[in-house]
């Protein structure tokens, strides 16, 4: 099962997608360096500010979990639940992390755990699938990547995404993946101008495969770009991102 529009958003402006229940969304972005919090009203307006607390190392589910009853405990009231998790999910169960530690995720429920935590409904999904959600317009093929601890990356047509997309994973160059030779330990080795340069390779290297109408580009590093992008790439915020949750309750569904 994987996450898939009710509605074509090409039918839908965002404002359109926008939930008219006024139901409040905890969206929650588990990133391999930092766990993030913000509630957001019916238009994906935050009604606080963004929570922050490291993620627990070593990140076992146990830790993770001990780290998000902590937090939520600190947010103001909410009706239901988005997760972005970094790794592959499908009908809420895990199968991957590579920046967590791959083992421990492998068929772990963490829907249904954190359900029993908040005693709300939630929903999980891919982060960068998450995040692209709360950017795209819904037109075309549109590629979300998220550029921080590992790279991610969320692939949506008319506004359908095709989860799972572990394009950071993918041999790139010199027997490196993508991920490799752009994530946050890379960036701080070769440092920001070098980094920007590969970022820019990066794009010239997707374009003819993907042939994307907007390439979109996220993550806590996106803002560490240097150089001029083409006119079909868009940057984007953590903030902007985790929009994403209230598009993921309004427009997905489970299949
Ligand atoms: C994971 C992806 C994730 C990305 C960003 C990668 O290592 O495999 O699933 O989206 O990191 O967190």
């Amino acid at each position: 099962m994987s996450l898939e529009p009710q509605t074509s958003p090409s039918h839908a402006s965002p404002d359109q997608a926008a939930d008219s229940s006024g139901l409040r969304t905890l969206t929650i972005d588990i990133g391999g360096t930092g766990i993030k919090m913000l509630v957001l009203d019916a238009n994906a307006k935050a009604v606080n500010e963004r929570a922050r607390t490291l993620t627990p190392k070593p990140a076992t589910p146990e830790a993770l979990l001990a780290v998000i009853k902590t937090m939520v405990a600190e947010q103001p009231a909410f009706d239901r639940v988005a997760v972005g998790f970094p790794g592959i999910v499908k009908r809420g169960v895990t199968f991957s992390a590579a920046n967590l530690g791959n083992d421990v995720w492998l068929r772990f429920p963490l829907q249904e755990h954190i359900e029993a935590i908040v005693g709300r409904p939630v929903l999980v999904m891919n982060d960068a699938d998450l995040q692209g959600y709360g950017v795209i317009v819904g037109k075309g093929v549109e590629l979300a990547l998220t550029l921080g601890t590992g790279l991610g990356a969320g692939l949506y047509v008319d506004g359908r995404l095709v989860p799972n997309l572990e394009l950071g994973h993918h041999p790139w160059k010199k027997e490196k993946t993508y991920e490799e030779r752009l994530c946050d330990a890379e960036l701080t080795e070769i440092g920001k101008k070098r980094w920007s340069a590969r970022v820019l390779e990066m794009i010239q290297q997707l374009e003819p495969i993907f042939n994307y109408d907007t390439l979109y580009i996220g993550g806590g590093n996106a803002e560490h770009i240097k150089g001029d992008l083409p006119a079909n790439v868009k940057l984007f915020s953590n903030v902007e991102g985790m929009a994403g949750g209230v598009k993921l309750w309004t427009t997905a569904k489970l299949v």
